[in-house]
């Protein structure tokens, strides 16, 4: 190895990779295929991409890691990833891989009623061929393609295996037709064997779902963390690094793929499904995401006036992509957008929910990073897209973490403070579900003003639990509440209930802001619905405790789990569902916010907590 060149070894795992002296320890991890929680893309201001170097030198400590980092765990080698360089061969400790496929379930019950429903748009037809003789001396790929329906065409690839295949399957072949193409033929009879798959591709995660084209089932379905999260947490941030770095956009296309791959891979070694028996693949996502996935720049979508690539659906194959995982000939269809910020994951929504077809007043929110609003009354269908932020989903809060063992995830206080955490540990952060359970706690007891802002303790009423009390501590110029005592404390912090009023502030704004354009009062609202893994998972009640839905009886909250994830199974299982699909753009209609004159006042009135008192005196 030349002399400029180190090696960074990566534990628990063992990976290594071999880096230009100088080079970024966060760059080094992901070429060494460690996945590092890069929420603020590698800046120096989130403090997730903590690690422990074991052995070798690095540069100087910075400032960004003085504050994120204590003096103790400094000195016991803590570093941030994005702050270092390798200054010669070097063994860092990250966190352990997670693993990373999680089984994943997709909307069930009512959602899925219209994938009775089943005619995929890929038709299998079993043949027994004439063998050919002097008096039939009928072309190989005419005597195929004599015996389908209307004139069908064939790639060149078909075509080079065509007459050993025919020979060797004794010409009893099964064709696999997708509109007016042969996409394969197989040898004998084939025709029950006939696979698709769903994706929906989050900024955080990406889910897959593997469905019996044949029969309308789930086989199984899988979710993975995005492996462009190396890059930010947020559409921004992977904006911005396409711009920054010549590479960025065909780096954030390759981590795509290889989050898909690795999908599908899990999916057929799962349920036994050989990968050339896939045939059809649909795709839901964000905007954004949908132009990563193609290799498209985003930019547009960057600043105003917002306009993107593409909205309509795209279709192409499996090679387009860079699929490695998948016959170059399975094809995809890639669900429309409906502007910047609405993508087709909302599309995806609307289709499942049938929204449109609900008598009242219906409200659909899916909150992610992107808070997507969709309103459907009296025949119109109104969306918005918000910017939630990353604090919904636990990332940009000090001690916020994935869902995962170790993690708060619901948060009780009456007379002292009673916590749930994934996999019955000890906490080690909180996730999502649980910074909004505590804030929703932490307003409903009086410990916060209207404003946000944590009460000083001498500020509380007389009678207030000591229990809760002797948990308020100073943070700097403000305070904290400790959910969590002990080695590992567990803290909701000032900055922390500020991230999470921007994010519910501006969902609150948007559900205000369509309700207006149709003359509408929340109580005017026949249901809400609670879309995507994330939202579907929260507690109704926290959410209307922070004040990001509006005042409306539980009774008329309901979760529908991943719905743009079934929306994008029925896609790909019915004809008429994706025929569906495509022509909703055209039904809804898109508010801006960003231009809108409103916002900023529903904004500013969407901040505020009600402030209660209900802890027993
Ligand atoms: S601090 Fe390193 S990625 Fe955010």
């Amino acid at each position: 190895m030349p002399d400029d060149y180190v090696t960074a070894t990566f534990m628990p795992s063992g990976a290594k990779t071999e880096a230009l002296m100088g080079a970024n320890l966060i760059k080094a991890a992901l070429e060494a295929g460690i996945e590092v929680d890069a929420v603020c893309g590698g800046k120096g201001a989130c403090g997730k991409c903590r690690a422990k170097i074991i052995k070798g030198a690095v540069s100087e400590t910075t400032a960004s890691e003085a504050e994120h980092l204590t003096t103790e765990e400094l000195k016991n080698g803590y570093v941030l990833l994005c702050q270092r360089k390798a200054l010669g061969d070097v063994v860092i400790e990250t966190q352990p891989e997670r693993a990373r496929l999680d089984n994943h379930a997709p909307a069930k019950g009512k959602l899925m009623d219209a994938a009775l429903e089943v005619a995929p748009p890929v038709a299998k037809t079993y043949h027994q061929l004439a063998r050919p003789a002097i008096n039939d001396q009928v072309a190989d790929l005419d005597r195929v393609l004599s015996r389908l329906p209307g004139e069908k065409r064939a790639d060149v690839k078909l075509v080079t295996r065509l007459p050993a295949l025919l020979r060797e399957a004794g010409y009893c072949v099964t064709s696999v037709v997708l509109e007016d193409e042969l996409l394969s033929l197989e040898k004998g009879n084939t025709v029950s064997e006939m696979y698709g798959i769903a994706f929906d591709v989050g900024t955080t995660s990406v889910a897959g779902y593997l469905a019996d084209l044949a029969g309308g089932k789930v086989l199984a379905s899988l979710a993975s963390a995005n492996r462009q999260r190396a890059h930010g947490a947020d559409v921004v941030s992977r904006i911005t690094y396409t711009m920054e770095d010549d590479n960025g956009l065909a780096e954030l296309q390759r981590l795509i793929a290889q989050t898909i791959d690795e999908i599908v891979s899990g999916l057929l070694s799962r349920s036994g499904v050989p990968a050339e028996r896939v045939y059809t693949l649909t795709f839901i996502g964000n905007t954004v995401m949908s132009h990563l996935l193609l290799g498209v720049s985003p930019v547009g979508v960057a600043s105003a006036p917002f306009v993107p690539a593409f909205s309509r659906s795209l279709q192409g194959t499996a090679a387009d992509l860079g699929l490695k995982s998948l016959p170059a000939y399975t094809r995809f269809v890639l669900l429309p957008n409906v502007a910047g910020y609405v993508g087709s994951d909302t599309v995806g929504v609307i289709l499942a929910t049938r929204i449109y077809d609900l008598p009242g007043t219906w409200l659909a929110v899916d909150i992610g990073t992107n808070g997507e609003i969709v309103l459907a009354s009296g025949g119109r269908l109104l969306t918005c897209s918000t910017a939630a932020g990353p604090a919904f989903e636990g990332a940009s809060i000090s001690q916020g973490m994935r869902a995962e063992p170790g993690a708060i995830y619901q948060v009780r206080m009456e007379n002292d403070v009673e916590l749930a955490v994934i996999g019955g540990t000890k906490p080690v952060g909180i996730c999502g579900s649980g910074l909004i359970d505590a804030v929703s706690e932490i307003a409903r007891i009086g410990l916060v003003k209207s404003s946000g802002r944590i009460k000083d303790p001498r500020d509380l009423p007389p009678g207030f639990p000591a229990s809760l009390m002797r948990r308020i501590k100073q943070d700097g110029n403000s305070y904290k509440f400790v959910l969590a005592e002990g080695e590992r404390e567990v803290a909701i912090t000032q900055s922390d209930i500020n991230k999470l009023q921007l994010g519910k502030g501006a969902v609150r704004a948007g559900i205000e802001i369509l309700l207006n354009e149709l003359n509408l009062q929340p109580s005017d609202l026949d249901g809400i619905l609670l879309a995507g893994a994330f939202g579907s998972n929260l507690r109704p009640a926290s959410l209307k405790g922070i004040g990001m839905l509006p005042e409306v009886s539980l009774d008329r909250v309901k979760s529908v789990g991943n719905a743009a994830g079934t929306g994008a199974i029925l896609a790909l299982l019915s004809k008429r569902q994706l025929e569906t699909v495509l022509a909703l753009p055209e039904r809804i209609e898109h508010v801006e916010l960003s231009l809108h004159g409103g916002f900023q006042r529903a904004f500013a009135r969407g901040l505020s907590f009600k402030v209660e008192n209900h802890v027993k005196q």
